[in-house]
């Protein structure tokens, strides 16, 4: 498989080191699944925290190069790749720190587009002259990226090269999926993606309830349950199907399944999702907006 030293090897201007400030759920997430499928080395990542109590969780795995000074670390690897770990509203005190970056920038933060991230990076509100940033980039894992099962979307800057490209992509994939997305596109995208997990939980869990009803043991229906719709997501992705026409295949005249449908439409199931996905999207919009 590729790795980070293998693709920068022909690149001159990055150094095969990723630098993640702020090292909580999702950096974790993210770096033990490339690290696990030795994508990269645990030397070549860097650290940073607030708290030492983080930071000894990382040093407890084996990490070595772990700071609370940003700063410090920026200027340890000056050709490192950096992702932005922290949340949204912890940007403006970190920028703060880091300005002016002149490595490229992996935003991992939800709702802040690469337009936003370039003026506030840059320290100018859009009315003045910007100084120059490096090339910027945004990548939205979700939950089950701790895993190894993510759904990731990836959105970059013209400036970035290929080779950047290539790595950030490899680097999510070694955690599941991820997917180049368009910026008018990504936060629609990102919300599809971050919000689905807890949905189909929802799902899981409703149908799990009907197999109790029915008489199945909790354990077993939960387990069978979660194990149908996993082969179901398997099957829409491995046969490239429509999911229209997997059910059709499942659906035999007068049987079950269609009588199930059936119920499934009278109560509005498929208008629900559709509703839930514009509604979580209003609100990701509004969020925004408040900030
Ligand atoms: N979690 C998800 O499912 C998910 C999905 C998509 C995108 N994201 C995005 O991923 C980002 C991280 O989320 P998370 O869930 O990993 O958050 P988290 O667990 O709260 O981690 C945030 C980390 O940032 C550190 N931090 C805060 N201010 C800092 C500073 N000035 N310098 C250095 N480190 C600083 C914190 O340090 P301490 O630990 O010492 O407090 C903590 O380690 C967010 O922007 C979020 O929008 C998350």
């Amino acid at each position: 498989m590729e790795t980070l030293s293998k693709i920068c090897e022909s690149e001159e201007s990055i150094e095969p080191m990723l630098i993640f400030l702020g090292g909580g759920n999702m950096a974790t997430a993210l770096v033990d699944g490339a690290v696990k499928k030795g994508f990269v080395q645990k030397e070549q990542i860097a650290v940073t925290a607030r708290s030492e109590v983080t930071l000894n969780k990382w040093r407890n795995k084996g990490y070595m190069h772990l700071s609370m000074n940003n700063r410090e670390v920026l200027k340890k690897f000056p050709k490192a790749l950096v992702f932005i770990a922290v949340k949204p509203q912890a940007r403006l005190e970190l920028f703060d720190q880091i300005r002016p970056l002149t490595q490229v920038c992996i935003s991992l933060m939800a709702g802040v587009n690469l337009k936003v991230l370039d003026q506030e990076l840059s320290g100018c509100d859009s009315s003045s002259h910007q100084p120059e940033n490096p090339p910027l980039l945004r990548l939205h894992p979700n939950i089950a990226s701790s895993i190894g099962a993510g759904a990731s979307i990836i959105s970059a800057q013209p400036s970035v090269s290929p080779i950047v490209l290539r790595v950030v992509r490899s680097f999510a994939e070694c955690t599941g999926l991820c997917l180049p997305v368009d910026e008018e596109t990504f936060d629609a995208a990102g919300t599809l993606a971050g919000c689905t997990p807890a949905w189909a939980f929802t799902m899981i869990e409703g149908l799990s309830d009907g197999g109790v009803l029915s008489g199945v043991p909790r354990y077993l229906s939960t387990q069978l349950v979660a194990q149908a719709v996993m082969g179901a997501a398997k099957l829409v992705l491995e046969s490239g199907e429509h999911p229209g026409a997997l059910k059709d295949k499942v659906c035999s005249p007068g049987g079950t399944t269609i009588a199930g449908i059936q119920q499934l439409e009278a109560r509005g199931v498929r208008s629900g999702f559709i509703e839930a996905v514009r509604a979580a999207n209003e609100r990701a919009k509004a969020m925004t907006k408040k900030e």
